[in-house]
């Protein structure tokens, strides 16, 4: 029987690989300007991490995690998500005492939710997230808004929406979900099953129902942005005209939501205007979080951050058109005829590339027209051919593979040829 990959998961295969490999090296040379460090934390964490965390009513929580228990009966669960195993980190290494807030991480890797595989929608992504833990300056909330859109702008992305909200303070929301409660009591009835469990457990996740999204009380629900008192008003509009200063443009939405539990004032997500992108627009998503550190046993601390998956953005780039300048080809592919220049060739490969001079020669005792036809597949910049008679002599042919042009070099000449031309 041949094995199949798991439903929802993908092999990035060489070709692809570069697309990520790029991608991945924009993020960090992004993180290292804005000063974000990279967090490496475990690929699972104990269950009760996320329940806290993330938030028992979330769907992320009651449907999607890969929870199993371990051998001595411990219950685990592969990261959902990146944010919660980030604070916990933060707290269980004591970076709230560390001098330097707020603490600015990113990460970037695997993530597992049990949901239904569509395009844009896998049960394995990775995703690139960063957290700015530990300060509750408005400016930062600015500055972690204007990363995600900058990242995406180097690769080249233009039709992108930035949809805000501020989902207020505590006292905001606790107001605000009296009112959601009285608005939705009457006719849950008509709502489904996740809904009537919602209404008392956390209404505001009624908002973001799928099934019920068409129903006419959904559109009439009140508002949050009615509902912030003065402080967590002047805090969103200090985070807009920040925006504003910085030239980012956004549209205010106050039906954004956000699956997750542990957001409170700011909450965003970018979405994709492409034509013909996939259902699921979103490509990134993020928000304030503060009380989330006390919340996983830290000191009362306020945190921010976005999380984006690569496989959505490399949906928005075919979307959009947009080729990465990766680099698929090689500087330098040996050809040869002949016993000995083959045995040459050994070496020869060995000195270029400790030259750092990218190369690569043939294993399958290949005639040469078809060592040529493999310096073509592979893209090789020169192609340096060498046949015992050359060998010989002391030289080899070096093909510029662009011009055509040929050229006979002295060996001990070969490598400082090539270096000056590549
Ligand atoms: P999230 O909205 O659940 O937030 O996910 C963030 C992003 O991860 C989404 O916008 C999407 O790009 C990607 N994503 C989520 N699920 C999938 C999936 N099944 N397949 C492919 N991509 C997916 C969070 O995860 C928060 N931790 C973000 C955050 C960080 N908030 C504050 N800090």
């Amino acid at each position: 029987m041949a094995f199949q990959i798991p439903r929802g998961t993908q092999d990035i295969l060489p070709n692809e690989v570069e697309r990520w490999q790029y991608i991945e090296e924009k993020a960090k040379d992004l993180c290292r300007l804005y000063q974000y460090k990279e967090i490496r934390t475990p690929i699972f964490e104990h269950t009760e991490l996320f329940l806290r965390g993330v938030g028992e009513s979330t769907d992320v929580v009651q449907k999607e995690m890969y929870t199993f228990e371990d051998r001595k009966g411990r219950s685990i669960t592969l990261r959902p998500e990146g944010t919660a195993s980030t604070v916990r980190s933060f707290v269980e290494n004591k970076m709230y005492a560390s001098p330097t807030q707020p603490v600015k991480l990113y990460y970037i890797g695997p993530m597992f939710r049990y949901e239904r595989p569509q395009s844009g929608r896998y049960r394995q992504f990775v995703q690139f997230g960063i957290e700015a833990i530990g300060s509750s300056d408005p400016a930062i909330d600015a500055e972690v808004i204007s990363l995600a859109m900058n990242f995406y702008r180097s690769l080249g992305l233009q039709k992108l929406k930035i949809v805000i909200n501020s989902l207020g303070d505590q006292e905001s929301r606790k107001m605000h979900r009296q009112a959601l409660i009285s608005h939705f009591e009457g006719r849950i009835g008509e709502f489904c099953e996740d809904c009537q469990k919602r209404l008392h457990q956390n209404p505001l996740r009624i908002l973001d129902c799928k099934k019920d999204r068409a129903h006419e009380l959904m559109n009439t629900a009140p508002s949050i942005l009615d509902y912030l008192n003065e402080e967590s008003k002047s805090y969103f509009d200090k985070v807009l005209q920040y925006l504003d200063d910085l030239g980012i443009s956004y549209e205010v939405d106050p039906n954004l939501v956000r699956g997750l539990d542990y957001y409170n004032h700011t909450a965003f997500e970018i979405m994709s205007g492409a034509e013909g992108f996939g259902a699921i627009t979103t490509l990134c998503g993020g928000g304030r979080y503060n009380g989330l550190v006390e919340e996983i046993g830290g000191p009362a601390t306020s945190g921010i951050g976005f999380a984006l998956s690569i496989e959505r953005l490399l949906a928005a780039l075919d979307a959009e058109g947009i080729e990465l300048p990766v680099q698929k080809e090689i500087d330098c592919y040996i050809a040869t005829l002949g016993e000995r220049a083959k045995d040459y060739s050994v070496s020869l490969l060995q000195n270029l590339r400790d030259q750092g001079i990218s190369a690569d020669k043939d294993y399958e005792n290949k005639k040469i027209k078809a060592q040529f036809k493999a310096a073509s597949r592979l893209e090789a910049k020169y192609t340096i051919v060498l046949g015992d008679d050359e060998l010989e002599k002391g030289v080899a042919n070096v093909k510029d593979m662009s011009s055509g042009d040929q050229q006979e070099v002295g060996l001990e000449n070969l490598v400082s040829f090539l270096k000056e031309r590549l």
